[in-house]
């Protein structure tokens, strides 16, 4: 039986990676060990919670006694590591916060990992790092993409600390040997995303008849990618990457801000019964945020060639599934924006 322990499983893509490793992988035994963050919401995974090879457990990566004592207790065979400070807005105001759980978390983590493993080899293990696309800058030619072999150029904190991990477990494996595999992927949108971000924050914003605020003139290019074919990519790279390496994942979906608000206004009517045009008119252009990446947009053909994935989704059929997953969770998307998802499961989890 394989264990394997995935950080950050209650936030948005950590729980789409739980609920296919537990639901795929009868066989493993998963722990999911999340702090339970503002982003962290056991929700996400109240329909496999109960199920018989998974385990959640309370922690924060950021403590290395906690890490070292967990390592002691629990057989780990493989770590999958997406606890992270995520938003980019949040880094911008708080940039320690990330330092803290992006950079000082994963070298916890790396080292925690090392520690326990180091004594009988590292023979079956494996130590999986999932970052982002943002570590590579910002492209400004049309024309380019970035592929494995671009230099990282971060540009913001939140963008800075994930080069800062990403170097780290390089660093790990080429010091200790460890073996470790890393991806990079595009922007995610689907279920549970945090309405903190643009897709869900429009959606809500547009259910309510709220200001949709834009960043500058909403020419900002963002490639999207459903949750679910992220969750896919990590499998495939978990069990089939090739030690030491780096896979950018992405699905050749590039969208214009403004473009992808557009669209959405433009279903959300059709869904609601509203005359085209209605919700496209709560559009507000607001200051843009500060260093605001121009655009970003993932050459996948590592992955899709090497390891045969492939995004299952078009994006058009994925935002209607994200739009219809929000319109029919209602109560998911008000316990999260009134606060109220934090304490109902830290109680439900003290009581455990
Ligand atoms: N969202 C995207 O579009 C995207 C794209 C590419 C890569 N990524 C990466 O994927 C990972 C997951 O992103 P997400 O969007 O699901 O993030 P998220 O913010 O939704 O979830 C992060 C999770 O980590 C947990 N966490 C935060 N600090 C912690 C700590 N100190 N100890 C333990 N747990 C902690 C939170 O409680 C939360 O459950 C991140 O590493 C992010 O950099 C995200």
């Amino acid at each position: 039986m394989k264990t394997i322990l995935i950080t950050g499983g209650a936030g948005f893509i950590g729980s789409h990676v739980v609920r296919l490793f537990v639901t795929k992988y009868p066989e493993y035994r998963i722990y999911n060990l999340d702090k339970l963050t503002y982003a962290g919401n056991l929700a996400n995974l109240s329909d496999i919670e109960d199920a018989p090879n998974y385990t959640f457990i309370k922690g924060d990566i950021t403590d290395a006694k906690f890490l070292e004592d967990l390592f002691a207790e629990v057989p780990v065979d493989g770590v999958i590591h997406l606890a992270a400070e995520s938003h980019v807005d949040r880094s911008i105001t708080d940039p320690m916060a990330f330092v803290m759980t992006n950079v000082v978390g994963t070298v916890n983590l790396l080292n925690a990992a090392k520690n326990s493993w180091v004594a009988n080899g590292f023979d079956g293990k494996r130590f999986y790092h999932v970052s982002t696309d943002e570590v590579y800058g910002s492209l400004h030619n049309p024309e380019e993409f970035f592929t494995e072999e671009t230099p990282y150029d971060p540009q913001s904190p939140y963008s800075a600390s994930k080069a800062a991990s990403d170097h780290f477990v390089r660093a790990y494996g080429n010091t200790y040997k460890m073996p470790v595999v890393l991806s990079n992927c595009s922007n995610n949108y689907g279920p549970n995303h945090f309405p903190e971000k643009l897709i869900p924050l429009m959606i809500h914003n547009i259910r309510n008849n709220k200001p949709l605020p834009v960043y500058g003139k909403g020419e900002n290019v963002r490639d999207w990618l459903y949750v679910v074919d992220h969750a896919r990519a990590i499998d495939t790279i978990f069990h089939n990457g090739k030690l030491g390496e780096t896979y950018n994942i992405g699905g050749f979906n590039e969208w214009r801000n403004i473009d992808l608000v557009n669209l959405l206004c433009s279903i959300m009517d059709r869904k609601l019964g509203r005359p085209e045009g209605t919700s496209a008119q709560l559009i507000t252009y607001v200051t843009d945020r500060a260093g605001h990446d121009l655009r970003y947009a993932i050459d996948a053909h590592k992955i899709m060639n090497e390891l045969g994935w492939e995004p299952s989704l078009q994006f058009e059929e994925g935002l209607e599934k994200t739009v219809d997953w929000f319109l029919n969770n209602q109560e998911w998307l008000d316990n999260v924006t009134s606060g109220n998802y934090q304490s109902y499961y830290e109680s439900m989890y003290a009581n455990r």
